[in-house]
């Protein structure tokens, strides 16, 4: 067999924070010991790239961001077992080396190579597998840069996946539907009949409420400032919707309570103010559980005398708190099952030519969710 030779693909390649990203051809190394090349399917449009291209969150560049997605494996590097070419995959954002203490506990996304793959935009031996036509090295975003045709990933950032799942499918969950779901049964671990609210019904938005709609919870409140977004809201299990430029929502939480608040609230967009107001919509011994990533110097106020006398809980979650490489194919067999929906999560679809548009779109509040589809 000849060794596998670099190949030429078509990336969205971001150089400068708050410019538009470009459509070029980059080169794509073959892959190293441990390594994977992928021929994407398709790829996620989700907020937290956003964060990236708009500069909130400060990325060494250029950088080919996309963390979400699913594809093909296209070749294989020495030493890799967990997968064959021609094998279905889907990317993990948060790679993990399982060897760690984080991932001895379960929690993989906390794991210290995963963690620094992210900030720095490097493979696990800290260098780079895209070069432009001027021949400069171009990062990883997450270590799997999935608006790119072709990507080169480490294999601790892939999981084989049933050919049943679409590829459409295995986009979806590979972030919004792990990530919303996971903070409802990994992060809040909520019980059947409690009450709930969630700030922002985007993709991990929607993904939490269908997360409580799988967990029984008796009151759904979806908390968001576009009226678009209620008939998504309901469809996925929301039981009522608040307008936030309308209605002060924790008032509004708390008149659909019984004057209590909730006993879970989750906030999935971002912003020192809504983590604020999920706080405050808290019943006594309630959590609040936050998933939405905030700019990197952002600090929120609450009243922490309510952390004791209230004994309120507020919590973060990454990657829904979840296993991804198990919890991945869970959640594909419980939409097989017919509990988990996805169809209706998917509102536009894209070519990889049309990324600017997509972003521009998601910040609207046009979509649910869209995805970049590759030929
Ligand atoms: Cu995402």
């Amino acid at each position: 067999m000849t060794p596998p030779a670099p190949i030429i693909a078509t990336a969205a390649v971001l150089y400068e924070a708050g410019k538009p990203l470009s459509i070029e051809e980059v080169e794509v190394m073959p892959p190293g010991r441990g390594e994977v090349r992928v021929k994407m399917k398709a790829a996620g449009v989700c907020h937290s790239d956003l964060h990236v291209i708009k500069g909130d969150l400060a990325m060494p560049m250029p950088i080919i961001p996309g963390h979400e997605g699913s594809g093909v494996i296209e070749s294989i590097g020495e030493g890799v077992t967990s997968v064959k070419v021609g094998d279905h995959i889907s990317p993990i954002w948060r790679a993990s080396c399982g060897q760690c203490d984080f991932c001895m506990a379960g929690r993989p996304a906390l794991c210290d190579m995963g963690t620094r793959m992210r900030f720095e935009g490097v493979m696990p031996d800290g260098t780079m597998r895209f070069r432009n036509s001027a021949g400069t090295p171009i990062r990883h975003y997450a270590g799997v840069s999935t608006f790119s045709s072709f990507a080169t990933m480490p294999e601790a950032a892939v999981v084989k996946i049933p050919e049943t799942c679409s590829f459409e499918h295995a986009a979806l969950i590979s972030c919004g539907v792990i990530t919303g779901v996971g903070a409802v049964t990994n992060a809040a671990r909520i019980h059947p009949g409690c009450t709930i609210a969630v700030f922002g019904a985007g993709g991990i938005g929607l993904n939490i409420i269908q997360g409580a709609r799988m967990m029984s919870a008796r009151q759904i409140i979806a908390v968001d400032i576009h009226d678009t977004k209620e008939a998504h809201a309901r469809r996925m299990g929301a039981t009522h919707f608040i307008n936030s430029r309308d209605r002060d929502p924790i008032q509004a939480i708390k008149d659909l309570t019984g004057g209590r608040g909730v006993d879970f609230s989750f906030e999935a967009i971002g912003l020192p103010i809504t983590i604020e107001q999920a706080y405050d919509s808290l019943k006594k011994g309630g959590t609040c559980v936050v998933s939405g990533i905030c700019r990197a110097d952002a600090r929120a106020q609450i009243n922490v005398n309510q952390l004791v006398y209230a004994e309120k809980t507020l919590k973060g979650t990454l990657y829904g708190s979840m296993r991804p490489r198990v919890d991945l194919i869970t959640l594909m067999e419980l939409h097989q099952n017919g509990k988990l929906m996805l169809d209706e999560l998917l509102t536009h679809t894209y070519r990889l030519e049309q990324i600017n548009e997509a972003y521009e779109a998601l910040e609207r509040g046009e979509v649910a969710r869209s995805l970049i589809l590759f030929s």
